[in-house]
């Protein structure tokens, strides 16, 4: 009955990447009126999830808001780079930071009811709190309420840390009196095993060059004589970071999925294995057989950029519910 009603709210998929947000909403039964991404390898991937036949509105920044349908809600996980702790530092100054100005602009001329918007955790302290600050005080006079938070993905249901913060936005002329969004509380960790599936052939050893370099890592001077390799084999679902230059071990867990970032290893089998696109998108909530049409079908290390980029589905899924808990109200 909820998810009937909820079919009527629609929304709009704004850097859309490849549909991560769009698919925890679906999820709730609410309906996608078309999205805006422009880079053309995501709108593959997206498309391969949800269709040709959807309308693509490209460059946001270029976007007559007159040409859009009409949508309740919009969602957008607008580009980190410009304030990610590990980009420049550029902040508000850099144009692609400037992305939540034509969101804005979009909202107000659309009169959009509600928003979830996502950024990296790095927002929250970027210039000492002050960009943040910034664009809470453009929402507000946009004619927003707005909640923010930093969610874990690991307490939404993926065996994935991954912090990210969270905005969420209600008209004011919808705000209700003595009534607050409320975020949604954590649930256990689901098993990595159910995750760390892939049946391809993408075994790490020393038949592949990049193993050489492996063991050269090992051997570094923040490594050297801190792991046996014989040890490590020994335990099923040890997941390995090489990315610092410190090999970083996680249990139960995978670090913070990223794009550019391919040096994620695990032990199944008594082997090391490479973390496959396919098993990057289960671990951003993506379905089993919606990951499925992707493989054999685009380079690994694509896919696991696109889902480095991506929002996690079950968090916009519980904070999706937890906004319809608020209007239906
Ligand atoms: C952090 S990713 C978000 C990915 C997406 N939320 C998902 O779940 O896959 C940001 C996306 O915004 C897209 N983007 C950047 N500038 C844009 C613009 N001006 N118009 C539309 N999309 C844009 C990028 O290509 C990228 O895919």
């Amino acid at each position: 009955m909820l998810k009937k009603q909820n079919k009527k709210l629609k929304f709009i998929d704004f850097c859309a990447g490849i549909g991560a947000g769009r698919l925890g909403l679906q999820k709730l039964g609410l309906s996608c009126v078309g999205f805006s991404e422009i880079d053309k390898y995501a709108e593959w991937t997206y498309r391969k999830f949800f269709g040709q036949e959807e309308k693509n509105y490209g460059n946001l920044m270029k976007i007559n808001p007159n040409d859009l349908p009409n949508f309740e809600l919009m969602i957008a996980g607008f580009p980190c780079q410009s304030f990610s702790v590990i980009g420049q530092r550029k902040g508000m100054e850099d144009h692609r930071g400037q992305i939540i100005y034509g969101l804005i602009k979009i909202m107000k001329a659309k009169k959009t009811s509600y928003f979830i918007l996502e950024n990296v955790k790095g927002l929250e302290n970027h210039e000492g709190g002050k960009t943040l600050k910034i664009i809470k005080e453009e929402l507000n006079e946009a004619g927003y309420k707005v909640y923010s938070r930093v969610l874990n993905s690991l307490d939404y249901g993926v065996p994935q840390m991954r912090e990210r913060i969270y905005f969420v936005g209600i008209r004011n002329d919808l705000v209700k009196k003595n009534k607050e969004f409320c975020w949604p509380k954590s649930v256990s960790i689901p098993k990595i095993k159910n995750y760390l599936i892939d049946d391809e052939e993408i075994e790490f050893n020393e038949k592949k060059a990049a193993y050489e370099t492996f063991l050269k890592y090992l051997n570094n001077k923040y490594n050297k004589g801190l792991f046996d390799i014989k040890k490590m084999l020994e335990e099923d679902y040890l997941v390995l970071d090489t990315r610092q230059s410190d090999l970083r071990l996680y249990r139960n867990k995978v670090p913070t999925l990223r794009t550019g970032r391919h040096g994620i290893l695990y032990v199944r089998n008594k082997k090391f294995r490479r973390l496959s696109g396919f098993e990057s998108l289960l671990l951003q909530g993506f379905p089993k057989k919606l990951s499925e049409k992707t493989k054999g079908k685009i380079a690994d290390v694509c896919l696991l950029s696109q889902a480095g980029n991506a929002m996690t589905v079950n968090t916009i899924e519980a904070i999706g519910k937890k906004l319809l808990n608020y209007i239906n109200a």
